[in-house]
């Protein structure tokens, strides 16, 4: 189909109401920010272009919008004067479209493109001058209302604040998403004028202009209304923020996930989910997260940006970019920082914490311990309580460990050292320089027993009274005689 498609994105307005330093379109929900979404949405679409109209902190907005979409053209709305201005502004930028030109608000993140390709199809179909989309609402409060005639057809759009009485009982409303061909757009822009209750410049005017110039208007009315809500402030934002959750966290059940609670379960709109994955109450999966068939994640755990490979189980975990392995196992109370890749069939246990560290295949590091700057090989176990000491207060040193190796309990590995293939330490070792390969290495002193001495230091207490029925005596008091 050669129709050339325009999208313009509206992202000028402020939102006052989010009482926020960070512009309304910039709050996220679901892993992206509002215009994020509806820039994903309206990609879908595989439009010519897209024109993002930008205003109030447009030196956060811009950068946002062309990193997600390096080739949209932003327009400056230097003043806001309205819908109608911005879309002005919009179509200046880019010259002279034809074909038709789609617009849509940045804050309506749960907007999704199959519905938008049903709009625009619809509105190419129908060969109308302008198409709204429109919903019917529970409550209509603040919405521009589509006004029909008696024989039902489009006459206009009237704003909240211009409405008579009338009006403002009808339910069906403009979404704000608007379809228009472009020829009548560029004709008709020029000649919209503020003369309103707002004093501003109304795209929705353009209804009544096509048809007072015996020109095809009509509406698609959308069934599922809540894709083009908007978030005004930050309880709203939370409502459609657990609406986008529910709908994500479904469609992964309908797609072969298990989700044992779906309410205590947080998806990120760009997360990927393998079939037979299980999700565990209380966890949420954010940012780039992929898991891979039949693995087990939480109860209780977050994973950032993480890798979870085929079988793996990661329980009350906080994780951040890592990748844990396929049949690995991690927590429970693991701690994964950046960097961290766990090898196949290995393990980070229970109050672990790893950073920039690769734990190789069967490798376990199973309890109490830090590992930061590292590398463990193959199959190596890393006693219980072992603290890889990286950094010397200036700076970050790496430590190595070969293959199969396996240290003791309670061991400082001091940083930068590197302990061999198959080579052993004894308990409480300080590892100050390298280890050979197969070397046993031990460091702390050799034991003391100093008898008596809780007899002597002691005495009288529930301790010495428990030495003494034990048998033990004190070797420094003299024989009774
Ligand atoms: C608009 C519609 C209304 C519709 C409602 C849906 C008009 C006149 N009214 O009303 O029919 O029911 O959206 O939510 O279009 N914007 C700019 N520059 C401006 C003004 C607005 O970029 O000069 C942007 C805003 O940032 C926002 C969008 O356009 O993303 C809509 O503007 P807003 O002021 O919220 O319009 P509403 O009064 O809600
Ligand atoms: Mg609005």
């Amino acid at each position: 189909m050669a129709n050339e498609l325009t999208v313009v994105v509206l992202a000028a307005g402020g939102g006052t109401r989010m009482k926020s330093k960070t512009m309304k379109v910039l709050h996220s929900i679901g892993g992206r920010t509002m215009v994020g979404h509806v820039l994903a949405a309206v990609q879908a679409l595989e439009p010519e272009r897209i024109v993002a109209v930008v205003g109030h902190q447009r030196e956060q907005v811009g950068p946002h919008i062309h990193e997600l979409v390096p080739d949209a053209v932003l327009a400056v709305q230097e003043e806001l004067l309205g819908t109608g201005d911005a879309v002005r502004v919009a179509i200046a930028a880019v010259g002279e479209p034809t074909g038709t030109v789609l617009v849509a608000a940045g804050d309506t993140p749960l907007l999704e493109g199959e519905s938008l390709r049903a709009f625009a199809a619809d509105h190419l179909a129908a060969g109308r001058a302008v198409s709204i989309l429109s919903g019917v609402v529970p409550d209509p409060t603040g919405y521009g209302r589509v006004v029909r005639g008696p024989d039902g057809d489009v006459e206009a759009i009237v704003e909240e604040k211009d409405a008579t009485d009338e009006q403002r009982a009808i339910d069906e409303i403009n979404s704000g998403i608007l379809a228009f061909d472009a020829a009548f757009l560029r004709e008709a822009l020029p000649r919209l004028t503020n003369d309103n209750a707002k004093g501003e410049y109304y795209l929705t005017d353009l209804v009544g202009l096509a048809r007072d110039a015996g020109l095809s208007v009509g509406a698609f009315a959308i069934d599922d209304v809540a894709q083009t809500e908007g978030a005004n402030d930050r309880a709203q934002l939370a409502e459609l923020g657990r609406e986008l959750n529910r709908r994500i966290v479904t469609r992964w059940m309908r797609a072969g996930v298990s989700v044992m609670d779906p309410a205590t379960t947080w998806i990120d709109a760009d997360v990927v989910l393998a079939e037979d994955v299980t999700i565990l109450p209380g966890t949420q999966l954010l940012g780039a997260t992929v898991i891979a068939e039949d693995a087990v994640v939480g109860p209780d755990t977050t994973l950032k940006d993480c890798e979870v490979g085929t079988g793996a189980r990661v329980v009350r975990t906080h994780g951040e970019l890592a990748v844990v392995g396929a049949g690995a196992n991690v927590g429970p109370w693991s701690y994964l920082r950046p960097g961290t890749e766990l090898g196949a069939d290995g393990k980070i246990g229970a109050f672990v914490e790893t950073k920039n560290a690769s734990i190789g295949p069967g490798a376990k590091v199973p309890h109490l311990s830090y590992v930061g700057d590292a590398e463990i090989g193959e199959g190596t176990n890393i006693g219980a309580g072992t603290i890889v000491a990286n950094y010397d207060g200036v700076a970050k040193h790496r430590t190595t460990v070969g293959r199969h190796a396996r240290t003791g309990s309670n061991n400082t590995f001091v940083a930068p050292v590197t302990i061999g293939d198959g080579a052993a330490t004894g308990a409480g070792t300080v590892v100050r320089h390298d280890v050979p390969a197969g070397a046993l290495t031990v460091s702390s002193g050799p034991q003391r027993d100093l008898e008596g001495w809780v007899l002597r230091r002691r005495a009288g207490t529930t301790q010495a009274a428990a030495a003494e029925s034990a048998g033990a005596e004190d070797p420094q008091r003299p024989a009774e005689a």
